[in-house]
């Protein structure tokens, strides 16, 4: 019993920082730093400056709700592709979409369903342009 409560706390933090990253290109390729910039600063695509601050003098009204995106120079490609597919699993509270899920999801338009926001490629070059940021 004493060597379970010992141990629990590394079964429980292990778990969650395998979970906080998704190392693997979803498409298998590198994505395009070009066309991430433009999916991060257009609002049709992202939508990213609703929220987000970047890089984008071009760009005169940008979002004040969440971090500057050149706060994601600290983290790595795995858990910046992590929190484009689904932010919840960084945070559960977070108001980020969920760039790339179509389960459990409430109130979807009909016309939607089953349709992520973003293609698997679409994540590989915004996730590809967020690294330049470093
Ligand atoms: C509705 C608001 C909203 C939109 C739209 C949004 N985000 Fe976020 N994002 C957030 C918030 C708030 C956070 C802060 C962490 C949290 O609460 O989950 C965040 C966190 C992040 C982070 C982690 C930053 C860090 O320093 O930890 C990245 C990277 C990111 N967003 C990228 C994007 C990109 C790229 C897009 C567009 C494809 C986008 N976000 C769209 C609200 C948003």
């Amino acid at each position: 019993m004493r060597f379970l409560l010992l141990i629990l706390p590394f079964l429980f933090f292990g778990k969650a920082l395998g979970d906080d990253a998704i190392p693997a290109s979803l498409t298998g390729a590198k994505g395009d730093p070009q066309r991430g910039r433009a999916i991060v600063a257009n609002r049709q695509v992202g939508l990213c400056l609703l929220c987000h601050s970047g890089p984008f003098p071009e760009e005169r009204f940008q979002g004040n709700l969440a971090p500057d995106l050149r706060s994601a120079a600290r983290l790595t490609e795995g858990e910046l592709r992590l929190r484009l597919v689904d932010p919840a699993r960084a945070n559960p509270q977070t108001i980020m979409p969920a760039y790339y899920r179509t389960e459990g999801l409430t109130r979807v338009a009909p016309s939607l369903r089953g349709k992520s926001i973003l293609t698997a490629e679409q994540i590989e070059d915004v996730v590809a342009y967020l690294v330049t940021l470093k």
